[in-house]
């Protein structure tokens, strides 16, 4: 079946089975190796993109839902000479340590910061909770998170 969406701002055509998961099609067809395969049952968030404004997991969702809608990867918001304000936030704070969590962290917080460019405390924690960190960088993925919105960080954080 022919699947027919934009990836990273440019018109994108895939022939695989309607039931594929995103993640596979992004990774395996399109070598868009930056999105993770992690548990691929939804719990980890090493597969999140950002699809129509919102943070999915690709692992859970078949290629035939990103029909005629907007799907941006991590590598659609820079790259390695040129990164973007986020991606460059997370390098600055040094935010990862094994990587594996990151690119799904970054396009989590990517989402986040494109529905509310000035979120609260409470807001980055709760939107960023279902995205998890093995090697337990948080606090720094956090800080890395209010670097890219020019938030300060909170009190707590200050003493
Ligand atoms: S690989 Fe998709 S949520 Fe874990
Ligand atoms: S940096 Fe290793 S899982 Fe997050």
């Amino acid at each position: 079946m022919t699947t027919r969406f934009t990836l990273n701002g440019h018109a994108q055509t895939v022939e695989s089975d309607p039931t594929t998961p995103l993640l596979y099609v992004l990774r395996d067809d399109l070598r868009l190796n930056g999105a993770k395969f992690g548990c691929g049952l939804g719990q980890c968030g090493a597969c999140t993109v950002v699809v129509d404004n919102q943070a999915v997991f690709s692992c859970l969702l078949p290629i035939v839902a990103v029909e005629g809608r907007s799907v941006t990867t991590v590598e659609g918001l820079g790259t390695a000479a040129a990164p973007g304000a986020l991606q460059k936030a997370f390098e600055v704070e040094q935010a990862a340590q094994c990587g594996y969590c990151i690119a799904g962290m970054i396009m989590r917080a990517h989402a986040l910061l494109q529905q509310t460019p000035k979120p609260d405390e409470t807001q980055i924690r709760d939107y960023m909770q279902p995205n998890l960190c093995r090697c337990g960088t948080h606090m720094r993925i956090l800080r890395a998170i209010r670097r890219a919105a020019g938030l300060s960080p909170p009190a707590a954080e200050r003493a």
